[in-house]
């Protein structure tokens, strides 16, 4: 099998390449194809011809977002109608990522997958409107909705450190920490995402929206609590309300992603076990 993978240097697309690596594998981030650029976008594809794509390319700063509305839709919103449009021409199946933040928050029982989006951000609107242009140009497609990814930093120009590696940072310097302890959604492992989209490409699944974070769920406290014990750093948290933290986007208060449609995932606590140990 052909496989294209987009933002292979991501904190997901450097995982994909690795689960990936006993097939033929072309991985682009953004300085061989910039995506937002439509005509060169397809006509590399169009030159690649793959069996499939996969694109993990994204614009994640959800604050940054309010700001930069335009660059976020463009990225996430109308470069993978631009990819989706490609793949279609080619015959290629598509798998494409998206986010919890597609959901306002305010369903206290989760999310599965039929559950129509309605965003409070303009990150989550731009994700959202990246799951429309999707399912525009193509019918063969696979919407993987993942949520607060963690795994090793990713290596592009603009890698970011996730939140698991952000503690660990801070604890070097600081033997307190105020944490929010709002925002239930459930953490995503890279490795184990990675793992699921391979089975999901080659199992017999239809086409269509997954959700694929790993079980159960917390508030960044939560999962704040649940690194340093781990790693066995003696750091006093404190839990604090989200008010705290001015940011300029609005997050969903409840996101947990219900799958309903994969076999169960392992537990977020067993992930970030593997992960710190
Ligand atoms: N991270 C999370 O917590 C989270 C949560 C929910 C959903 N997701 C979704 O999961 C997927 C994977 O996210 P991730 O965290 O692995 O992303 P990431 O680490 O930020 O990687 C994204 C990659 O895309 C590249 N890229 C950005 N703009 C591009 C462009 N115009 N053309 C080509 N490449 C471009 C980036 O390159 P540069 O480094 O040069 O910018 C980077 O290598 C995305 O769809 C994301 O929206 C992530």
């Amino acid at each position: 099998m052909k496989i294209l993978i987009i933002g292979s240097k991501g904190m997901l697309g450097q995982e994909l390449v690795k689960v990936f690596h006993d097939q033929e594998v072309v991985a682009w981030d953004r300085e061989d194809c910039d995506i937002t650029q439509k005509e060169d976008v397809q006509n590399k594809i169009k030159s690649v011809a793959p069996d499939l794509i996969i694109n993990a390319a994204a614009y994640n700063d959800v604050d940054g977002a309010e700001k930069e509305k335009d660059l976020a839709d463009m990225i996430n919103g109308y470069a993978p109608g631009y990819i989706a449009e490609a793949a279609d021409e080619a015959g290629a199946r598509l798998v494409h990522y998206s986010t919890d933040y597609v959901f306002p928050g305010d369903v206290q029982q989760g999310y599965r997958e039929d559950i129509m989006p309605d965003p409070i951000s303009a990150y989550g609107l731009s994700k959202y409107l990246g799951e429309l242009e999707t399912a525009k140009f193509t019918k063969r497609y696979f919407l993987i909705r993942l949520s607060r990814l963690f795994g090793p930093a990713g290596t592009g120009a603009g890698a970011k450190k996730s939140f698991v590696d952000k503690m660990i940072e801070l604890a070097q310097t600081r033997d307190e920490l105020d944490i929010i302890n709002e925002e239930v959604s459930s953490p995503t492992y890279a490795p184990d995402l990675a793992k699921t989209t391979r089975q999901i490409v080659e199992g017999d699944y239809d086409f269509g929206i997954y959700h694929a974070a790993n079980k159960g769920a917390c508030t960044w406290y939560e999962f704040a609590q649940a690194i340093f014990k781990i790693k066995e750093i003696d750091i006093k948290l404190n839990p604090v309300p989200g008010s705290k933290f001015p940011r300029a986007a609005k997050r969903p208060a409840y996101s947990v992603l219900l799958n309903t449609k994969l076999p169960e995932a392992r537990t977020w606590q067993e992930a970030l076990w593997e992960y710190l140990k």
